[in-house]
Order: C-alpha cells, then sequence, then structure tokens
C-alpha cells in the first residue's frame, strides 16, 4: 500500500508539539527554571517520537528527537569556516593590560585620555565551537580545527539541550555563524570521572579535557550521556541580518534567540573599569560552577573592532586577561599508596604544601606505575602540579634540571601496605590490586561507596566515620553496618547521644533503596550506576541478577564482555554470596515494577537486529518487557518476532530462512497498540 502523505491536522500538531518541547528544553537547560514536571516532558517527547515513527515525512531537521544521538561515524567530515576562527593575544598581568589599552587608543587614534569603552566578559576554558544556522536552524557544528577547517560534529552538539536547533526568532539571519565555547561544569566532570573510574575506564585530567574527549566522541550516543554546556559569545559569517553595533548588543540578541550566553559580563568605560572587573571576577571564580582562564576584554562597539584590525591570526581590539594558572611547583617529598574500593594501588605524591588557585595542595595522584614511569617521577623531584575542580592535583611534569642526583626511583609495592597480602598486576592492566580477602583499606573503600548518596545513600556517614567503624571493628562486612547499637557508636570520638541517634536513624532509613542504587552499592567491577540502571531494569529483583548467566547479561544493550564477565565473578565468590544474603536479610530494596502496559506480547520471544529509526535497543527491550514479551540474543525455531532496523545483519537472514516474523518499528509500534490479532 502506498503511502498516504500525513493529514495537515498531523502535521500542525507536530510542528505544534515541537516548539513546546523547544521551550521546555530553554526552561529547563537555559532558565534553569522547569515549568514542567520531568513526567509531563516525558509524555511530550514520547508523544513526538510516536508521529515521527507514524510519519516518517514528517520528520523534521530540527527536531529534538535528534537530541538522543544517532549513528556511530567512522570519522568526522572536515568542514571549512566561512570566516576564519582566530585565536586570541595574552595580557598576563594588570601591566601587560594597560599597554594593550594604550595600543588600541593607537589603533583607533582614539586620545590617549580617552576612557575606551570595552565589553568584558568571562574566558570559558573549554573548546571553541562555531555554529551555522541558515534561516534559524542549526544546520552544522564545527570544532575549531586549525582555524580554517575544523570537524563537523553537527550529530554530537545536536545533544546538547541548551543549544538550539532552531533560533527563537521570527525574522532570523539568512545565515550566521555564531561562536561559543562548550564546557562541562565541575561537578559533572568530577562525577563522569567518578563513572569511569567505576567502570575502570580513562579518567579525564581536567575539565576541558573532559569535555573534548565528550564532543569527539564519535559516536553521539556517548556525547548525549554527558552532560556538556555551552556559552556563546562570537560571530563569524552573517548574511541577511543587520548586525547589532556593539558585542554587548549582539550578545542580547544571542540570548534572545535562545542561546546561553554567559552572566558576568560588563561594559567598562577605561582600564580602571576593567580592573576592577578582572579583580571581582577573580575574587568568585573558585564559586563559578565552571572552570575559567581568565576574562576577555573586547572593544565594545563592532566597527572599533574593525577599525583595529589583525595582527597575525589575533585581533587586535580583544585581548584575554588571564589569571595565573591552577599549576604551580612544589617537591615530592614522598610517594604513598591508596588502596582503593577493588583493591587497586594508588601512587599519590605527599608534595611540599603549595597553594593552587587559591587552595592548599599536600598531595597529588600518580596514577599508577605506568605513569610515574612515563613521567619518570623519583621522591625529592620538583615538579609542575595542576589541580581542575575539587578532584586531587596531578603531577603534570618533573623538572629534570633540577635534579641533584639524590632522588630516588619509587616501584610500587608487591604487598599490599594495608593488610600485607599479596599484591598483582595482572596482564594487560595497568593497576596493581590487593588480594586480601580482608583488607580493611579495600573494606572502608567499599562501606563509603555503599553508603554515597549515588548508592544507597545514608546520610551524615562521611569517610571519618566509616573508617573509625572499621578500625574499631565495628563494621567487618557491609550487613554489620545495620546490626550497629547505640553503645557502638555512642563511644566513638566525636559523637554524642544526639548524634548517635542521628546516624542510626540514617542508617535505618536507607533499608529500602531503589534495587538499582544497591546493585551500584555493591560495588561490582566495571558496574557503574548507568549499569546498575541496566541491570535493575532487566532482572527486577536482586536473586535474579545474582543467578545471571554471561549469555544473559550479553542480551542487554550497554552489557559489554568484560563487564558481564565480572558480574558474574562477583556472584559466584562464596564470600560474596554469603554477604549478599546477609544484607538482604536486612535490605529490602525496592524492585521496578515487573509490567505497566497490556500483556499483548505475552510469552512472545523478540530479536533485535539493526539500528531501528527511533528507538534504542535498550528502548524496545524495555518495551517488549513492560508488554509481557522476551528479549533473546539470537534467532531460533522459538523465536517469534524480529524486530529488524537499518542495517539488519545475519540475524535477519536467519529469520527468513525459519520464516520468522519480520517486523519494523513502525509495525512494532502498531503491535504494542492493537496487540496480537
Ligand atoms: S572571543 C578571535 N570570548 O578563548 C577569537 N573567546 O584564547 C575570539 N574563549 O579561541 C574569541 N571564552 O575559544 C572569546 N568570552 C570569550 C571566550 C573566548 C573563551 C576562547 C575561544 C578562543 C580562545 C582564545
Amino acid at each position: 500500500m502506498a503511502k498516504k502523505d500525513p493529514d495537515k491536522s498531523v502535521e500542525k500538531h507536530y510542528q505544534k508539539l515541537i516548539t513546546e518541547i523547544e521551550q521546555h528544553d530553554y526552561q529547563y537547560y537555559v532558565m534553569d527554571d522547569p515549568t514542567i514536571t520531568d513526567a509531563e516532558y516525558d509524555k511530550l517527547f514520547k508523544a513526538l517520537q510516536k508521529i515521527e515513527a507514524e510519519n516518517p515525512s514528517l520528520v523534521s531537521e530540527n527536531s529534538p528527537t535528534h537530541r538522543v544521538g544517532g549513528k556511530a561515524l567512522d570519522s568526522f567530515p572536515k568542514s571549512r569556516h566561512v570566516v576564519p576562527m582566530l585565536s586570541l593575544a595574552n595580557a598576563l598581568e594588570p601591566e601587560e593590560f594597560i599597554a594593550f589599552d594604550e595600543r588600541a587608543h593607537r589603533f583607533i587614534e582614539a586620545k590617549p585620555e580617552a576612557r575606551l569603552e570595552y565589553f568584558a566578559e568571562l574566558k570559558f576554558d573549554g573548546l571553541s565551537i562555531n555554529l551555522t544556522y541558515e534561516d534559524g536552524v542549526l544546520v552544522r557544528a564545527a570544532t575549531r580545527g586549525d582555524g580554517e577547517v575544523g570537524e563537523d560534529v553537527t550529530q554530537n552538539i545536536k545533544t546538547i539541550r541548551s543549544i538550539p536547533l532552531r533560533l527563537n526568532t521570527k525574522n532570523p539571519p539568512r545565515r550566521i555563524e555564531v561562536r561559543g565555547e562548550v564546557i562541562l561544569f565541575i561537578k559533572d566532570f568530577e562525577r563522569l570521572n567518578r563513572e569511569q573510574a567505576d567502570k575502570d575506564e580513562k579518567t579525564f585530567a581536567n575539565p576541558r579535557n573532559a569535555a573534548a574527549g565528550s564532543l569527539r566522541q564519535l559516536d553521539s550516543k556517548i556525547t548525549a550521556s554527558r552532560p556538556l554546556k555551552a556559552f556563546f559569545y562570537g560571530v563569524g559569517a552573517v548574511e541577511g541580518f543587520t548586525m547589532p553595533k556593539t558585542i554587548a548588543e549582539y550578545e542580547d540578541t544571542l540570548k534572545d534567540w535562545g542561546l546561553p550566553v554567559g552572566k558576568h559580563h560588563k561594559i567598562c568605560k577605561g582600564s580602571d573599569d576593567v580592573l576592577k572587573f578582572y579583580k571581582q571576577i577573580e575574587g568568585i571564580r573558585e564559586d563559578l560552577p565552571f572552570e575559567i582562564d581568565g576574562i576577555v576584554v573586547k572593544l565594545n562597539a563592532f566597527s572599533q573592532q574593525e577599525t583595529a584590525g589583525f595582527v597575525a591570526r589575533s585581533p587586535r581590539g580583544m585581548v584575554a586577561f588571564k589569571y595565573p594558572p591552577k599549576k604551580t611547583y612544589t617537591m615530592v617529598e614522598d610517594i604513598q599508596v591508596q588502596v582503593g574500593r577493588t583493591g587497586a594501588l594508588t601512587p599519590v605524591a605527599i608534595v611540599t604544601p603549595v597553594s593552587v588557585g587559591g587552595v592548599v595542595v599536600r598531595r597529588a595522584t600518580l596514577h599508577n606505575q605506568d605513569e610515574i614511569d612515563r613521567k619518570d617521577i623519583r621522591i625529592g623531584d620538583h615538579v609542575v602540579i595542576q589541580r581542575a575542580g575539587d578532584v586531587i592535583p596531578e603531577v603534570v611534569e618533573v623538572l629534570k634540571n633540577k635534579r641533584r642526583g639524590d632522588e630516588r626511583r619509587f616501584k610500587i609495592p608487591v604487598k599490599c601496605p594495608v593488610c600485607g597480602s599479596e599484591a598483582v598486576r595482572e596482564k594487560n592492566e595497568a593497576v596493581t590490586r590487593c588480594t586480601g580477602r580482608n583488607c580493611t583499606a579495600k573494606l572502608k573503600e567499599r562501606v563509603k561507596h555503599f553508603v554515597q548518596k549515588d548508592a544507597i545513600n545514608v546520610e551524615g556517614l562521611g569517610d571519618k566515620i566509616v573508617d573509625l567503624l572499621v578500625d574499631k571493628a565495628l563494621v567487618k562486612k557491609l550487613p554489620d553496618l545495620f546490626d550497629l547499637e547505640f553503645d557502638d557508636v555512642r563511644t566513638l570520638e566525636g559523637f554524642a547521644d544526639k548524634s548517635t541517634h542521628k546516624l542510626l536513624n540514617a542508617i535505618d532509613g536507607a533499608r529500602n533503596p531503589e534495587l538499582y542504587r544497591l546493585i551500584y552499592g555493591l560495588g561490582i567491577r566495571h558496574v557503574g550506576e548507568a549499569t546498575a540502571k541496566l541491570l535493575a531494569q532487566k532482572f527486577k529483583s536482586m536473586n535474579k541478577l545474582a543467578t545471571t548467566t554471561v549469555e544473559e547479561l550479553h542480551e542487554i544493550d550497554g552489557v559489554g564482555e568484560e563487564m558481564a564477565g565480572s558480574i558474574v565473578e562477583f556472584f559466584e565468590d562464596r564470600n560474596q554470596q554469603k554477604e549478599l544474603s546477609l544484607l538482604l536479610d536486612r535490605v529490602t530494596p525496592i524492585e521496578p515494577k515487573a509490567a505497566t502496559g497490556p500483556q499483548v506480547l505475552l510469552g512472545k520471544v523478540f530479536v533485535l537486529t539493526g539500528t531501528l529509526p527511533t528507538l534504542g535497543r535498550s528502548d524496545a527491550t524495555k518495551l517488549i518487557e513492560e508488554h509481557g514479551g522476551k528479549v533473546s540474543g539470537s534467532v531460533s525455531k522459538k523465536t517469534d518476532f524480529v524486530l529488524a532496523g537499518e542495517e539488519a545483519g545475519s540475524k535477519l537472514d536467519k529469520a527468513r530462512e525459519l520464516n520468522v516474523r519480520v517486523l519494523d518499528e513502525n509495525e512494532f509500534k502498531k503491535l504494542l497498540q492493537k496487540g496480537l490479532s
């Protein structure tokens, strides 16, 4: 049957939904002030997805459904900027800024006593990006690259919810290049690093690297999972639009169009005003939710920018007025070894205390033996350390010309420094791990992980108290936490009657965590919060998860081989089994609801293959399971349906061979609505 054109009323409804979702995205992601609940938002989003699935010809370039990421790329296409992206000259001290101001007077032929009008704003520490909007629609996004040609990261940029896919104006420019910076907030950077560490994956040295690493993912679904933000301040090519006269007005225009712009800026009259702003921002730098490395000072009038012209590849009408970097020199006095939750031994440099960006630093991480060897860090070395966010600083470089010859090399011990058990480094691994079963260092970290906010969340049970509980042998395994008595806690240093009650109540209050939090809290290697959620959704009970197999785990989209192996290994361990059983006597997790939809697929077995137009694998699995069906990994005679998308592989051939019914996404959705008939 030929596809009918969607009727006009559907199209109208579709456009209205897009506009509505855009407005809510703006409220939520730019204004930080949502006007509807998440559930209401999800409903709108699902309605949009449904229309698109049923009317593929309607799908619009600026649809918010493109924000969840698309197919992975092999490489990024190149993209030439219409107007090149230049760089900025630096001023590292007030004197250098004054000199810039004096030069600016000459460039625009102003009288020496004239106080020039500058627009001063934050210098965001991220990576620069060039967005191209044509007739108001975001058509392309490219990284800076060499300034002339960057990489086309459109798909990835669309996953950043605060960036409008369509400008909020009735009269958009025919074409405009809008420039800004993609960043990661410090708290999101810290969270990402925690998640990466949980999964035994690479962590990032600072928010800028994390933002760059996240934006340059060939799989845009990964980018979509990272909460990137952006601020806009610049302009490249402009066609069919009369530009405002000043940068201040231009940024107001960007804001009106729905683009995020920085909140801290000032129109300054003369260099004194700029110096005041510079000091004022320096004072609040530590309180900002993101990192900045200075302020940028720009002649406010575009006409003056033009008159000032360029030198090398920098505009002469602007300057980056920088703050001292959060890097400094110090000396490695000693190297100690910390034992982590999974037994990983992490070498830590004890350094001569120094202030880095306003915070006194005494320790710096050295990551692992390979890093120590690569950077050739020795005890007694003078080093450069760097701090990002609240995470422990790292040693970035050794000043080898300062060596006197009595520096000592360091090797990770072969025994755990806390429990004395053998420490081993497995093949292909960078970390050495303590193998001790009763290592108190490991236990302390396990307990801290278990009670943290994202896990079972025992409020007020901080690191110091956990250390005390383990040191006094009041907690020898996780379940012991729930058996603590008043007198046990009351005798601990710093506890009075009231605080004891408070802690015991908080522990009591954590006896019914959501299942995924309990799974996450167990600290299974490679299982971060997101995986724990997938596992909870799939198994719906701890006992089912505990008896799973590698094969069954493989069926879950998002669970790889290493993860599956580590999950099964965890639950096969007799000690873990014992501990878990004791834990489940004390804790009753809230299990996700078994099924939510009408059971139209009861008992039916599905196999998924290829990429579906709108549904991710986990969405499809969820829908099938919610409607009573099951998802299996391979096609056999027992398979009832194969749900096939683009680039379906051998499973589709097998289905045809066995005469199994093949559905596309549309047919699948109809099946959910109408049931089997
Ligand atoms: S104006 C000619 N304003 O800093 C380039 N740049 O060091 C005009 N940056 O490449 C840039 N915040 O990526 C400008 N408020 C801001 C900025 C900013 C961060 C970055 C930008 C630029 C780099 C130059």
